[in-house]
């Protein structure tokens, strides 16, 4: 249902050209050419994200009381793509109090679903910079993706776990929250005394007063919104600086902090493991949180990947290989997905391979071995064909997998040059499945086409290699 012909309608008004938007715009209540569109276009989220503008900078200011409940200020620094009457916010529940567009209040604001539906005092004209801000509040709850997993604000016994893959962006602040669109971020997050909120990059101050204490963050690398956070809990704090000058910051659940403590003292091993491979690391700030909560996952968000408990090295290799692969280089629609997930997995296999465990090879190996009716074979990597199916295992193994093939294909030097100049030629923006294909193909010198089509779009499982 959530593939319905509406959507299909919606978007094709939104590429009405300006020119002819401009015949039959201003003249028409709604549906015209001058509408941003609900979506992004992505075939699996519909919804998320929204046409026709792209939003620079989001400064995020941001009260939480004990109890849950949450004030919250967003301002939006945005650009026109379009000419625009009328345009949308991803926003899903909460209360909203007033949005006002270059400090104007809008003259209507509607909700509809997930959408938040502003309609400007004046048209904005195509290539315009305007600001959005909307002061909001309520108590935010987490959404549940197609696979029955939660996601955006969770909240726990002492703040909240705040991971937005792949739509919960939409719980904690109005945006437009699809991966196509990129940002920097500036957050100032209110918290009861004794509590830390971390948020992405760096903190540029932290500041108490009257029982509260209010934490400053800024990314100003370009960032997807499902890689925010906000995650506040009662945490013990620890920051250095790693000899490539990266500013760490760490919190850590006391309920976690002894399990952690090892895993953690390796992140700047595994960012130096990590960029002799892939390149230079591709933030100024790195760091973890490491919560207590029954959530089932870990997210790489930005520069500070977060963990639902203590986790195991493997774990915090993958989330490190995200910053890379996924936050660095983000997909251009969920579909693509496989491009953070295999490469992730993978970064799993050469550490193991490299640090006395297991060649990538015998990884492969043991995958290769289930039988044809085993979950792993159920659909191919590069078309999971709905969002119940993103981080499935075809995805995260197949997908690696798959990568595997490529280096036997093209051998370790292409192989390994070819993950670093996709790191690099993508940095800070997006990459789809058929630009990494072409990339391969570039800088090995092979026809890689049949290798691809077997390993990511052909269904069940691929005879052996
Ligand atoms: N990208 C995360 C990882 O490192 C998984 C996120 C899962 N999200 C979810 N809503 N189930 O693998
Ligand atoms: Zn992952």
């Amino acid at each position: 249902g959530r593939r319905g012909t509406g959507f299909g309608r919606r978007a094709v008004l939104a590429t009405v050209p300006v020119a002819v938007a401009a015949l039959v715009g201003a003249a028409a209540p709604t549906g015209t050419g001058t509408t941003g569109a609900a979506g992004a276009g992505d075939p699996y989220f519909p919804l998320s994200g929204n046409g026709g503008y792209h939003v620079r900078h989001y400064d995020l200011t941001l009260r939480y009381r004990s109890g849950g409940r949450l004030t919250g200020t967003a301002v939006l620094t945005a650009r026109a793509t379009q000419q625009l009457s009328r345009f949308d916010l991803d926003l899903k529940g909460l209360t909203v109090d007033g949005v006002t567009v270059d400090r104007t209040a809008a003259t209507a604001v509607e909700r509809s679903g997930q959408e938040l539906v502003v309609t400007p005092r004046h048209v904005l004209r195509a290539g315009r910079d305007f600001t959005v801000t909307v002061r909001y509040h309520g108590t935010p709850k987490p959404v549940t993706d197609p696979d029955g997993s939660a996601d955006g604000w969770i909240p726990t016994d002492d703040g909240a776990f705040v991971a937005n893959e792949p739509q919960g962006a939409m719980t904690w602040f109005p945006g437009n929250a699809h991966p196509k669109d990129k940002s920097s971020y500036d957050f100032t997050i209110t918290v009861p005394k004794g509590r830390t909120a971390v948020a992405n990059g760096v903190l540029l101050g932290q500041r108490t007063a009257g029982g509260e204490t209010t934490f400053r963050w800024r990314e100003t690398q370009p960032m997807a919104a499902y890689l925010a956070t906000a995650t506040i809990g009662t945490f013990q704090v620890h920051r250095y600086t790693t000899r490539d000058g990266v500013q760490v910051y760490d919190a850590v659940d006391p309920r976690e902090a002894e399990a952690a403590a090892p895993v953690l003292a390796k992140l700047p091993s595994v960012l130096e493991w990590e960029s002799k491979l892939f390149g230079p690391y591709p933030f100024t700030s790195a760091g973890s949180i490491v919560d207590h909560a029954d959530v089932g996952y870990a997210l790489e968000t930005q520069t500070r990947p977060l963990y639902d408990s203590a986790p195991g090295i493997l774990t915090l290799v993958h989330e490190s290989a995200h910053q890379w692969y996924g936050d660095s280089v983000s997909p251009t629609s969920w579909k693509d997905i496989w491009l953070n997930e295999g490469f992730a997995t993978y970064a799993e296999w050469l550490y193991s391979e490299q640090h006395g465990g297991a060649s990538a090879q015998k990884t492969f190996d043991g995958l290769y071995a289930r039988p044809a009716g085993d979950g792993l074979w159920a659909y191919p990597p590069g078309d999971p064909g709905s969002g119940e199916n993103i981080f499935g295992a075809p995805v995260y193994d197949r997908g690696a997998m798959a990568l595997h093939e490529l280096r036997k294909a093209v051998g370790d030097p292409a192989f390994f040059r070819i993950l670093r100049a996709w790191a690099t030629a993508h940095r800070h923006g997006h990459g789809t499945t058929a630009q990494f294909v072409r990339l391969a193909e570039q800088e090995s010198g092979k026809r890689l086409d049949s290798l691809f089509h077997t390993w990511l779009f052909t269904k069940g499982k691929p005879n052996r290699p």
